[in-house]
């Protein structure tokens, strides 16, 4: 049985107070979610913060990326050891926006995810194709490509606690929300892409939907039978909307 698992990609959003607010907001309202788990994916410097606001809470916390290093000369980067020490469950590896804005390649993120299996953190693997690409009919290449960067390196017992986000990039932010029956084909091919490999992890991996997804239209998405979740952006800045997702998963 698959826990549905509903996190928060805070992006480049919030500060010390609307953090807070946000955290007590998601807590009056947290004993009416039932079934999801719940993760919050805030920007590394607000971890700390996050992790005391959340001491005893039933929510999950979780960092947006990690360096593709351990340790060394690396300005401006964070480790998966770090993001460790700070209580965090996820880390979200191979966003759209990270491939895209700040060129992580599949190469990158199949080292990042390296490290974070390695430190004992679960990776939430995001992949997902440009509007150019589906409309050239290339999805199922791009999103297979995307998988199998890991697959050939590690293996997939590397998928073991791994969860994996597909997030459509036309959907990203736009409101355009991919039908649910267009995330259920994509998110049906990841698992038989791993089930051909690993029967038992393929039944087990959780793959979250994430593109504009809402209270609104989050119910007929997890509805479907290969829909584990949502990786969920704008909406997860307001608790009312993050918690109407959450209970959408009831
Ligand atoms: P939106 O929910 O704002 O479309 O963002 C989705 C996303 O990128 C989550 O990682």
């Amino acid at each position: 049985m698959r826990q549905p698992l509903v996190a928060g990609n805070w992006k480049l959003n919030g500060s010390l107070s609307s953090i807070s607010e946000l955290i007590s907001g998601i807590r009056e309202q947290l004993l009416t979610v039932n079934n999801a788990e719940l993760a919050v994916c805030p920007p590394y410097i607000y971890l700390s913060h996050v992790q005391e606001l959340l001491e005893g809470v039933n929510i999950s916390l979780g960092a947006q990326d990690c360096s593709d290093q351990e340790s060394g000369a690396y300005t401006g980067e964070v480790a998966a050891a770090m993001i460790k020490e700070f209580g965090c469950k996820y880390i979200i590896i191979g966003h759209s926006e990270r491939r895209h804005i700040y060129g992580d390649t599949n190469d990158t993120v199949a080292t990042k995810f390296a490290h974070v299996v390695k430190n004992g953190l679960t990776p939430i693997l995001c992949v997902g194709e440009t509007l150019e690409e589906r409309e050239e009919g290339h999805t199922e290449v791009v999103i297979s490509k995307q998988i199998n960067a890991v697959l050939d390196l590690f293996g997939v017992e590397a998928f073991r606690k791994a969860v994996i986000a597909y997030e459509p990039v036309w959907a990203i932010g736009t409101g355009q929300v991919a039908t649910p029956a267009q995330a259920q084909e994509v998110h049906e091919e990841i698992r038989l892409t791993l089930d051909a490999q690993n029967k038992d992890i393929a039944a087990n991996i959780r793959i979250l939907y994430g593109g504009s997804m809402k209270p609104e239209n989050a119910k007929e998405l997890l509805q479907q039978p290969d829909i584990d979740g949502g990786l969920i952006g704008g909406a997860a800045l307001k608790a009312d909307d993050f918690i109407g997702i959450a209970l959408a998963a009831n």
